[in-house]
C-alpha cells in the first residue's frame, strides 16, 4: 500500500474480482472491500482510494497493469470521458448476466424471500441509438481530459455542446457523435453549434450566469415525429429567430420546433412557457393500436421499443380478465393503465404529477378508451381505504414505483386492500425486495422477469408477479 499526500492510501497491483452495483467493480484487500470505477473483472490496476471507511473504501484506477480478458473495444469516441454508456467495454452477454444475477441477489439477499426460477433477462433488441429523448448542455467551458491538459499542445477552452461531467455542474464534455439517439439527432445538435458558432451567439456560463444558449432537447418517434427544443437565457429576437429559421430550413422533417426563454439560475424547465415554432406542440409515440401525445413536458420511457417489452411483459403477468378492476399506481402519463385498459373492466391511475395526469387522460380519449380514471396525488394520501370503497375493490394491481420504492402506508394499504394479484415493476430491484419482504406473509412471488431498458448503463428494470397466498 503506498501514500500519497492526502493521506488516502495507493493500492498497487489490484486485480478486479467482480462487479457491483451502481456501476462499479470490486477488489478485495486485507478482506477489505474496494468499490472501484471505470474498471471491469480482471484488470489489474493500482488505486487511488478517495474513500476510506471501516468496512469498505471507494477508489478510481489510475494505472493499468492489465487489461481484462473480458475486455471488447467500446464504439463510441467520447467513451471514458462522457459519463454514459460505461460499461461499452463490457461484452452485452456479461452485462446481462450481471443485470440478471444482482436483481436475483437483491430479492434473495435483501427480500429474504422465496423465488422462483427466474425468466432469463430480456435483451434490448437495440444495443444503441435505442433513446428517444436527450437533452445536450451548452457551456462556454468545455471539459478537457487530463491528456489534453497535460500535452504541450495550445489547447483552447472553446465552448460545448454536449454532456455534463458527472460531479463537474460547469463542464461539459463536446459531443461529436453520440450512440444513443437515432439520426437526426448528431445532425441537428453538430448543425446548431456550427450555426452557433459561425454567428457569434454565445454559449452559458453556468457560473457567472451569462450567455445566449442553455440547453437543446431533442426527442425521436417510433412515428418518425421530431421536437427540438432549444432553451435560451434570454431574449434576444433578432439572434434568436436566425437560429431557429436556420433549424427549420436545415431540418425540414423536425415536426415540432419549439423553444424557451428560461431566466432562472438552474436548467430545469417544467415550470417555463414553451413556445411553439414551427410545426405542433407535441409529436405522437405509438404502441400497438394505441397514440400517445406527447408535449414539450411529457414523460415517456426513454427506451421506445423496449418500454413495448416491459409493458407487454406487464400485460402478461397481469393476466387481466374482462370484469377485473385494475389499479396502476405511480401511472406517470398512464401509459400501462392505457395498455391494459381494453382487458379489464375499469383502470384507476393514480400520478404525483398533475400534467402528466392529464396527459393520461389525453390519452386515453384520444385512443377511445372510456374505461380509465386518474387521479393526481401523493400515493399515500390518495390510496386509502375511502378512495378504494368510492372508486372499486382491485381485483388485481400494477405498480411502477420511483427509484426508492414504495412508502410504508402505501405497502400497508395495498395490504388492506388485498387485491388477487399484484405486479410490481421496479427501476431498482432493492427497494423493490424490501417492499416485497414486508409484503412476503400475505403475497407469494409467483413470476420474475429482468428487462434491460438500458444497454452499456447498470440501470436494470425488474418486474415480479406477486399471488395471495
Ligand atoms: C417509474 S415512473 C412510472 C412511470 C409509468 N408507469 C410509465 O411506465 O411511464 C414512477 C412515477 O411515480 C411518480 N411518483 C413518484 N413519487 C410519487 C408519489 N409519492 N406519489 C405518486 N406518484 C409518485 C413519478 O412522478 C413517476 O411518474
Amino acid at each position: 500500500m503506498g501514500r500519497n499526500r492526502n493521506k488516502k492510501p495507493l493500492l498497487e497491483n489490484i486485480e478486479i474480482v467482480k462487479l457491483a452495483a451502481e456501476g462499479k467493480a470490486i477488489a478485495k484487500v486485507d478482506e477489505k472491500v474496494v468499490f472501484v470505477t471505470n474498471v471491469i473483472p480482471g484488470d489489474v490496476v493500482d488505486v487511488q482510494v478517495t474513500k476510506k471507511r471501516k468496512s469498505y473504501m471507494e477508489g478510481h484506477p489510475v494505472v493499468f497493469h492489465k487489461y481484462s480478458d473480458l475486455r471488447v473495444d467500446a464504439f463510441c469516441e467520447h467513451f471514458g470521458v462522457c459519463g454514459g454508456c460505461k460499461w461499452q467495454n463490457l461484452p452485452y452477454e456479461e452485462q446481462l448476466n450481471f443485470k440478471q444475477q444482482e436483481v436475483l441477489d437483491n430479492l434473495s439477499r435483501i427480500g429474504k424471500i422465496e423465488l422462483p426460477k427466474a425468466n432469463p433477462i430480456l435483451p434490448s433488441a437495440k444495443t444503441e441509438f435505442y433513446r428517444n429523448k436527450l437533452e445536450f448542455t451548452f457551456s462556454n467551458k468545455r471539459y478537457l481530459t487530463f491528456d489534453e491538459i497535460n500535452s504541450d499542445a495550445d489547447i483552447a477552452r472553446t465552448p460545448a455542446l454536449g454532456f455534463h461531467v458527472p460531479r463537474l455542474f460547469d463542464k461539459v464534455v463536446d459531443i461529436n457523435k453520440c450512440h444513443l439517439q437515432a439520426d437526426p439527432s448528431n445532425a441537428i445538435r453538430l448543425a446548431v453549434k456550427e450555426y452557433a458558432f459561425a454567428n457569434d451567439l454565445s454559449f452559458f456560463d453556468i457560473r457567472a450566469q451569462e450567455g445566449f444558449l442553455r440547453t437543446l432537447v431533442v426527442r425521436t418517434s417510433t412515428t418518425g415525429d421530431i421536437m427540438v427544443i432549444v432553451v435560451f437565457y434570454h431574449e434576444d429576437v433578432e439572434k434568436r429567430e436566425g437560429l431557429m429559421a436556420h433549424l427549420a430550413e436545415k431540418f425540414p422533417e423536425i415536426s415540432s420546433l419549439m423553444y424557451i426563454i428560461n431566466e432562472k439560475a438552474n436548467d430545469s424547465f417544467t415550470d417555463q412557457e414553451v413556445i411553439l415554432y414551427k410545426g405542433e406542440d407535441h409529436i405522437f409515440e405509438k404502441m400497438e393500436d394505441l397514440r400517445f401525445k406527447i408535449g414539450p413536458k411529457s414523460f415517456y420511457q426513454t427506451n421506445s421499443e423496449q418500454a413495448y417489452e416491459l409493458y407487454s411483459k406487464t400485460r402478461e403477468f397481469a393476466n387481466i380478465q374482462k370484469d377485473e378492476v385494475v389499479y396502476d399506481l405511480y401511472t406517470g402519463t398512464g401509459t400501462i393503465a392505457n395498455f391494459v385498459a381494453r382487458q379489464a373492466k375499469k383502470v384507476i391511475g393514480i400520478e404525483y404529477v398533475p400534467e402528466a395526469i392529464e396527459d393520461a387522460k389525453l390519452n386515453s380519449e384520444i385512443n377511445g378508451i372510456d374505461n380509465t380514471v386518474f387521479f393526481a396525488g401523493d400515493m399515500k394520501d390518495v390510496l386509502n381505504a375511502d378512495f378504494i370503497a368510492e372508486h372499486g375493490h382491485p381485483d388485481m394491481m400494477i405498480v411502477d414505483p420511483p427509484r426508492a420504492g414504495m412508502h410504508a402506508d402505501v405497502v400497508e394499504t395495498i395490504l388492506q386492500a388485498a387485491p388477487n394479484r399484484i405486479v410490481y415493476v421496479s427501476c431498482n430491484s432493492a427497494t423493490q425486495a424490501r417492499d416485497l419482504q414486508m409484503m412476503d406473509h400475505a403475497y407469494k412471488v409467483t413470476k420474475v422477469q429482468a428487462v434491460d431498458m438500458f444497454p452499456h448503463t447498470h440501470h436494470v428494470e425488474n418486474i415480479v408477479l406477486m399471488e395471495k397466498r
